[in-house]
């Protein structure tokens, strides 16, 4: 009998209403009764901090953890410490930044996520920030729902209401998500679409959507109006963009990460919205998970009161999505159980080393 442990988030009445909310603790991932069937424990929760929640008592014998980025059980090293019976953590989604990797390689434990499971679903939801962004959406629409501006001011929306077309607009990362939110900007006629990655498009691959790669970090985000991040966080992104890089940027740019919040320093970028450095921000991401009450992107307006796009954490784990990650997991349990390889897209650590090449450069 294998112990497994899932940290997820609770759905409540939502998960009842709607049993397609795979993610949740109610749902389970629908793996329940599999691994019942199977003679397996399987003890699901998401009571994740501090020394007395489920997640760090049950984490000691735990073989196997399953987490979710939407609401992440942060598998530090000093946790990590206790779990003594610790083998293979899967991600239920895309981002294992909660996990210490590089702790989990020293154990030589392994790390799999299911690759490509919802990067559909966060490059549409950065394509419906960007937009929301750049014509000035929530302020319009705050006006018709809350009464703003006497419930209808055409003017007062549309002084900060612009087109797509003719911006520059650049991807922190052209990945598996990066790349297809270059390929879903193609039709809106842009000036220019940049990337900043160290791993480079093939040539042809980058010619299909007309991308350029800017390898200096200062000049790619000197050229563009627009800068969406979707990279992982890792030692080389943590605090990416702070109130140095955020000097380069052009003045009145909008800027979306969905990929996660430790990437920007909160403070600094509430600071650059405020003073209108920054024409807004967006994304579905914070740290820590969930977002603190006090936490600054919830009053960061810029000085005509709209620039803030967030949700909470919710662009990957569309219903669609919710299938084909709760699939892939239980994909990989079965591969574990049955000693049959993971496939290779999925790996993030094994055997004490990276198999993957996107949690930096090494
Ligand atoms: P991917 O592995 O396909 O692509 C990541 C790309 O980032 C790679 O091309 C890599 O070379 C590049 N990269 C790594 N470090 C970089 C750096 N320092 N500077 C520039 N580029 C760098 O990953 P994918 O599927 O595109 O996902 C990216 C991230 O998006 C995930 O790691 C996760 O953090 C986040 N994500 C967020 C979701 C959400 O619901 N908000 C859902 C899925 C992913």
């Amino acid at each position: 009998m294998v112990k497994v442990l899932a940290i997820l988030y609770s759905g409540g009445e939502f998960a009842k209403q709607q049993p397609r909310l795979l993610g949740t603790v109610e749902n389970k991932l629908g793996i329940a009764d599999w691994l019942k069937e199977h003679g397996h424990e399987l003890v699901v929760s998401d009571d994740k901090e501090g020394p007395n929640s489920d997640f760090q008592k049950h984490i000691k014998d735990a073989e196997i953890l399953i987490t979710t980025p939407f609401h992440p059980g942060y598998l530090s090293r000093e946790v990590m410490d206790t779990a003594k019976n610790l083998k293979l953590c899967v991600t239920a989604g895309v981002g294992s930044d909660h996990i210490d990797l590089n702790a989990a390689n020293e154990r030589k434990i392994t790390v799999a996520e299911v690759s490509g499971s919802n990067v559909v679903s966060v490059a549409e939801h950065v394509l419906m920030t960007i937009l929301n962004l750049v014509r000035n959406f929530v302020p319009a629409h705050d006006q018709i729902t809350r009464g703003e501006f006497g419930g209808w001011n055409v003017a007062a929306a549309a002084r900060d209401t612009y087109d797509l077309e003719n911006k520059v607009v650049g991807t922190i990362g052209a990945g598996r998500i990066g790349y297809r939110v270059l390929q879903r900007l193609v039709p809106f006629d842009c000036k220019e679409l940049l990337y900043y990655d160290y791993a480079p498009l093939p040539e042809e691959v980058a010619k299909k959507v007309g991308a350029r790669r800017v390898e200096d970090l200062k000049e790619f985000l000197g050229q563009c109006d627009v800068v969406t991040i979707n990279c992982p966080l890792h030692e080389g992104t943590r605090n990416l963009i702070n109130k140095e890089t955020l000097q380069y940027f052009k003045k009145g740019a909008w800027v979306v990460n969905t990929a996660r919040g430790a990437i920007v320093n909160a403070q600094d970028m509430a600071d650059a919205v405020k003073s209108g450095h920054i024409s807004g921000y967006g994304g579905d991401v914070s740290f820590p998970q969930p977002m603190a009450k006090d936490h600054p992107w919830r009053t960061m307006f810029n000085p005509n009161g709209g620039g803030n796009a967030m949700t909470p954490h919710v662009s990957g784990t569309s219903i669609d999505a919710q299938i084909r990650y709760a699939n892939g997991t239980k994909d990989i349990i079965r591969r574990y159980f049955e000693g049959e390889a993971q496939e290779p897209q999925n790996l993030i650590v094994e055997g004490g080393q990276y198999a993957s090449k996107a949690y930096g450069q090494r």
